[in-house]
């Protein structure tokens, strides 16, 4: 076996995967301040302006990093019971999509439908007296969210709420007022994880969430159950698949991708990013390294794209 091992031209030659920046999809935050404001537990990652968004959006179109998936930081005056600013037409998510869309046109957006960014009980959903998340009212106002998304420009919704039928609705509401072209990237198999702490730290939602996720998002015991939740968001109109967090559950990626072959992304989640980031601040591992690694462990897994915050680090890395 080691004959094809012995030198770089002839490992690439024989590689099984490859990666590059067009399989890479940049996690980007925006906040409604200015300029760029480090998030502390995902170092050298800072949440961004509009202004700064646009500029980023540029920033991706020269690395050949196909899309920006966007993810708002809400303050607390921005957040109340019912998550209402999730719908406002000219919310941060809105505005921050026409600038990068006017600022490269070419760099697909894809925005983040769920309300915890914008709720102050920091749950995906709506939340009832008795402490439930009622499913049908939460995937009401999910549409509207997801249809304000669609009018300001972006391109591909992503519903990270893992609320039941909600994939439907928004095909329907997309059908019906004419965006017969926006695309559903269905966050079909996202589970109850600790993996996530950093990033509601980013979006303001950490001191605030209610006790935790486990009656909407998945079991880390199950697997069989993400196929389910997969077919079931593929029949009602996704044309994307997402699996999440990405590297513990990559047994899961393969799956999905080899039963149904259809585009699926994992996301490489938060505290993912922290642990690569620490271990390499603290010098135990070296950060270089691991990240290209892990990302084409992805590649390797099934996935057809990796939703990422080392995005524009490994796009440089692989440009270079
Ligand atoms: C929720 C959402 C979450 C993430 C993306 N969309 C967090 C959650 O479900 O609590 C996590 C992403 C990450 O950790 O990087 N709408």
């Amino acid at each position: 076996m080691r004959r094809l091992r012995q030198a770089p031209w002839v490992r690439g030659l024989v590689a099984e995967n490859t990666l590059t920046p067009a399989d890479l999809v940049w996690a980007v935050f925006v906040h409604d301040g200015e300029g760029r404001v480090p998030v502390g537990s995902l170092p050298g990652i800072d949440r961004l302006s509009v202004e700064e968004a646009a500029k980023a959006a540029k920033r991706a179109e020269s690395l050949g990093i196909p899309a920006i998936a966007l993810f708002p930081y809400i303050g607390p005056e921005g957040k109340d019971e019912e998550g209402t600013g999730a719908v406002d037409p000219d919310g941060l998510v809105p505005r921050a999509v026409r600038a990068m869309k006017a600022a490269a046109p070419g760099v697909g957006l894809i925005t983040d439908v769920a309300l915890d960014a914008y709720t102050s009980h920091g749950h995906d959903g709506l939340l009832d007296p008795d402490g439930t998340i009622p499913n049908d009212a939460t995937v009401e106002r999910l549409v509207q969210q997801a249809l304000a998304h669609a009018k300001a420009g972006a391109d591909v919704v992503a519903p990270s709420d893992m609320m039941d039928g909600r994939i439907a609705a928004i095909r329907e509401a997309f059908d019906e007022e004419g965006f017969t072209n926006m695309m559903i990237l269905a966050y079909a198999a996202k589970y109850a994880s600790g993996f996530y702490g950093p990033y509601r730290d980013a979006i303001g939602s950490a001191q605030s969430l209610s006790g935790d996720k486990k009656t909407y998002q998945q079991d880390p015991a199950n697997s069989d159950e993400a196929l389910r939740e997969v077919a079931l968001d593929l029949a009602e109109g996704a044309d994307m698949v997402m699996v999440k967090p990405g590297l513990p559950y990559l047994d899961i990626v393969q799956r999905v991708s080899s039963t149904f072959g259809v585009p699926t992304l994992a996301y490489q989640v938060s505290g993912e990013y922290a642990q690569i980031m620490a271990a390499a601040q603290n010098g135990w591992i070296d950060g270089d390294r691991v990240i290209m690694e892990s990302l084409m462990c992805f590649k390797r897994a099934g996935a057809s794209g990796i939703i990422t915050y080392f995005a524009e680090k490994a796009a440089e890395t692989l440009g270079a």
